[in-house]
């Protein structure tokens, strides 16, 4: 090229590098090559830059025509870049397309329909039992204090029940409930008589064996007023029994002892087991709240009585369902909670 930078030969130079340009584009075999190529045709050390800074080296009135020509070849380069780089996208979507289809048709996974747990819909039935007759529903803490679990319900310092292998002692103070009893407690120092409460909740033992795990569930009963009766309290439990095990269930009150009732009884049902013999089963126990108690939550045990129970839950169910072992209920396993 002359010394001096000459109009004619830099525009001639300038299409003749679009021209070629248009070919290798052509040529690119994927969106890599046309990128490399973008980069080599229009980058800083492309050919055509260098040509754009040699314009400053032309007359003033010869700049506009060089300009135009540098337009050109560049917006020429830049179209055949981007169609061929659009081409090679379309591919590739179509390539993604084609693999990722999407067979409608297949049948979903299915998502394991849960349920209310065993425990829980018994729970329901015997508290509905009540609440259908004035009961309301109670409840207190399962970490409790010695004073709510054993004194206020009579159980003394030496008595068998505080035993140390019934009864878990936390190191920090207190005991996991060893009954729902304690609710008795609370529900009288919280309300004023006359009262009718049901407080389902966990229960705590260390015993372990077929039909007694270290935790499970009771329903404890409370009913205070004036002149409450032990009939009263034969009323109820009878209502119970026939609503939960069936009209004709025969059942019986037998006298039994509890510190916090006097006089006491255990209910037991007539059973009738696979091998045909007939058996009584105790389902819970129950009593007249002994003054002791009523005195020790502040009430006047001249002028009102009344009456508690206390139930297991899990054994409800057992007998109900025909449920040979406890752990069932707390093993999640969804064949056994499937059943109810
Ligand atoms: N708390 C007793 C237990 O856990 C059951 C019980 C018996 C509760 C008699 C009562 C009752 O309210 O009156 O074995």
């Amino acid at each position: 090229m002359a010394e001096e930078t000459d109009l004619q030969s830099l525009v001639t130079r300038m299409r003749e590098i679009a021209g070629s340009a248009r070919v290798r584009v052509a040529q690119a075999g994927d969106a890599q090559a046309v990128e490399d190529l973008r980069i080599a045709l229009l980058g800083k050390k492309s050919e055509l830059s260098g040509l754009l800074r040699l314009m400053g080296g032309l007359p003033a009135e010869q700049r506009p025509e060089a300009g135009k020509a540098a337009n050109e070849a560049k917006q020429e380069i830049s179209d055949a870049l981007e169609a061929r780089r659009s081409a090679f996208a379309a591919d590739e979507r179509r390539r993604r397309l084609a693999q990722e289809t999407l067979d409608v048709t297949l049948p979903g996974r299915p998502v394991p329909m849960g349920r209310r747990h065993p425990l829980t819909q018994t729970c329901d039935e015997i508290i509905a039992i009540f609440t259908e007759l004035g009961f309301e529903v109670a409840s207190g803490p399962d970490l409790e204090d010695e004073f709510h679990n054993f004194e206020a319900l009579n159980i003394p310092a030496n008595h068998p029940a505080r035993d140390m292998q019934d009864t878990f002692y936390l190191a920090e103070g207190g005991v996991l409930r060893t009954h729902t009893s304690p609710v008795q407690i609370r529900s009288m120092q919280s309300r004023r008589p006359p009262l009718a409460v049901i407080a389902p909740g966990r229960v705590y033992r260390c015993d372990a064996d077929l039909t007694h795990s270290p935790m499970f569930t009771q329903i404890e009963g409370l009913m205070v007023d004036e002149d409450v009766r032990m009939s009263d309290l034969k009323g109820i439990l009878e209502r119970l029994i026939h609503r939960y095990f069936g009209e004709d269930r025969p059942y019986r009150l037998r006298p039994s002892f509890f510190p916090f009732t006097e006089p006491s009884a255990e209910v037991d049902i007539l059973w009738h087991k696979d091998s045909g013999e007939d058996v009584w089963l105790e389902v819970l126990g129950a009593g007249m709240v002994h003054p002791a108690v009523l005195e020790n939550v502040g009430y006047d045990s001249q002028r009102l009585s009344g009456f508690a129970f206390g139930l297991g839950v899990e054994r409800f169910a057992m007998l109900k369902y025909g449920i040979p072992n406890i752990r069932l209920f707390y093993e999640n396993d969804l064949r056994f909670l499937r059943q109810f």
